[in-house]
């Protein structure tokens, strides 16, 4: 016979001394846990041995209580799915409990929050997650060599024991950090040992751990102007006074950087491939910020998170590798090269600052999960990632093509296209009083997921739209831009 596994143990208090029946007791507190809604239509319930078993009652009041539940349509039986709360309960019987009494929550009363939870915005911006042509952020999961990635899985599994079921190290795996080095020497060309790898859950920890371990309270760091907005609130949340600092056709304005404040205690850069605005930083430009962060005194954080993906030139090597003074904290994540849910980034942290980045990780989760680390060490030193990378890089070539193509078609002078020799998004800028944002929540009703430009600067933006096209085929985007020059005509 198929064994149907138990449902969860509801809490039921039952007393062998109370005067009440042990069933009426087991019937009584079904009964409440349906009624205020701690049990929920179809939910599975124990079966009568294991709720007998660990009230540690005989089974017969149990037997008795479920029966005259399942006669009064509290519960019913499922082949194949053992005891579940009934599917067709009416309304009247989880409104009223059996004791007249609805667990009420109270919300009146002082209730404070931290000051720092209202720097945020609130607003879930629906442009944010959703799933389709224009996503910024979405891969090409189709292409992601998924039988591959299983066979490694079960292969891990497999051989799991003792040891790599307990707490790992918490910089993280030794093998990967091993194997991103190695990848960040060579095809970053970075100055780096496996020693100052930090594997963190993705950029955005990367940035908050940083955050905590470089900067006060009151600390003034540049961030771009327009800036990756979830990097400006890691800063934000951490009490810093953000200098919004220019970005022209060279990258960040260092010069103008300098003259806002020249002491900033950090400048946060996205040199490869700036987002939102895709620009390469130039030469002379690197020079120049890593002789203001020198002769200042302050930190780099670079955020190379989609190096890898240049279209008309090689990828550009990393501002950490030109630093001769150790004063850059290099990012880096495999939600673009793999996928996003992987939750994998990178710290290249100076070896001074080793310590201070461990410890205050410590405090935060312990050390990154283990088991896809090993799995990820396992893809890259066989070779797959290296193949991946490669494929993607034509594959998102052809697609940033027909992208680029069909702007031209269709939005032809209204738009100026930036930033499209690199990464997995673009961006275009659209006539002056545009109201890109109400743009965007229109676009996301019609499944397109448009980011808008302006939220990205912190003071006079320009309206327009980022645009990414890692996970739309070649085939479905000249639709898919039709559709943004209606919503862009529309008025
Ligand atoms: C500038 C920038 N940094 C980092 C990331 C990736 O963040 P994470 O590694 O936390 O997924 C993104 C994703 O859109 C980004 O645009």
């Amino acid at each position: 016979m198929k064994k149907v596994a138990s449902g969860l143990l509801p809490v039921i208090a039952v007393d062998r001394k109370a005067p009440k029946a042990l069933h009426r007791q087991v019937y009584d507190a079904y009964r409440a846990a349906i009624a205020d809604g701690r049990l929920r239509r179809r939910q599975r319930i124990p079966s009568t041995r294991v709720l007998a078993s660990e009230l540690g009652i005989s089974r017969f009041p149990v037997l008795s209580a479920y029966a005259q539940l399942l006669a009064e349509g509290y519960l019913e039986s499922r082949v194949g799915a053992g005891t579940v709360v009934s599917s067709s309960l009416p309304d009247q019987l989880t409104s009223s409990a059996p004791t007249g009494v609805r667990f009420a929550v109270s919300r009146s009363g002082p209730r404070p929050v931290a000051r720092r939870s209202s720097l945020l915005r609130l607003e879930r911006s629906p442009w944010l997650l959703g799933w389709g042509a224009f996503g910024v952020g979405q891969v090409a999961v189709d292409q992601f060599p998924l039988h591959v990635w299983s066979r490694l899985v079960t292969r891990r599994c497999r051989t799991m024991d003792a040891k790599s079921s307990h707490y790992g190290d918490q910089m993280g795996s030794k093998a990967l950090r091993e194997t991103i080095a190695s990848y960040l020497r060579t095809a970053r060309s970075l100055h780096c040992e496996a020693e100052q790898i930090m594997i963190v859950g993705g950029s955005q920890q990367a940035l908050e751990i940083s955050a905590r371990v470089l900067l006060d309270p009151g600390s003034r760091v540049w961030v771009e102007e327009p800036c990756y907005r979830l990097a400006r609130d890691v800063f934000a949340l951490n009490g810093c006074h953000l200098v919004p600092v220019p970005v022209d056709k060279e990258g960040l304005d260092v010069a103008a950087g300098i003259q806002r404040c020249r002491k900033a205690r950090a400048a946060f850069v996205t040199p490869s491939h700036q987002f939102p605005l895709g620009v390469t930083m130039s030469a002379a430009r690197r020079f120049q910020l890593l002789d203001w962060a020198q002769n200042a005194g302050s930190w780099i954080i670079e955020d190379d998170y989609d190096s890898e993906y240049r279209y008309e030139s090689l990828p550009i090597p990393s501002l950490q590798g030109l630093d001769a003074n150790a004063r850059v904290i290099y990012v880096g994540t495999f939600s673009k090269v793999l996928f996003p849910s992987l939750r994998l980034g990178y710290i290249v942290i100076p070896s001074d600052l080793i310590d201070r980045f461990l410890a205050i990780r410590r405090a935060m989760d312990l050390g990154p999960p283990a088991f896809y680390q090993q799995v990820l060490a396992d893809f890259i030193g066989e070779g797959h990632f290296a193949r991946h990378v490669r494929r993607m890089r034509v594959l998102y070539g052809e697609r940033r093509a027909a992208l680029v193509d069909s702007i031209e078609k269709e939005l032809g002078t209204t738009v100026e296209l930036l930033g499209d020799e690199a990464g997995m998004h673009l961006a275009a800028t659209l006539p002056k009083g545009s109201r890109d944002q109400e743009i965007a929540e229109r676009a996301a009703r019609q499944n397109l997921w448009i980011w808008p430009l302006s939220p990205s600067y912190l003071g006079k933006a320009r309206p327009g739209v980022i645009l990414g096209f890692g996970s739309s085929a070649v085939t479905e985007i000249p639709a898919a831009v039709r559709k943004l020059r209606t919503l862009i005509e529309m008025k």
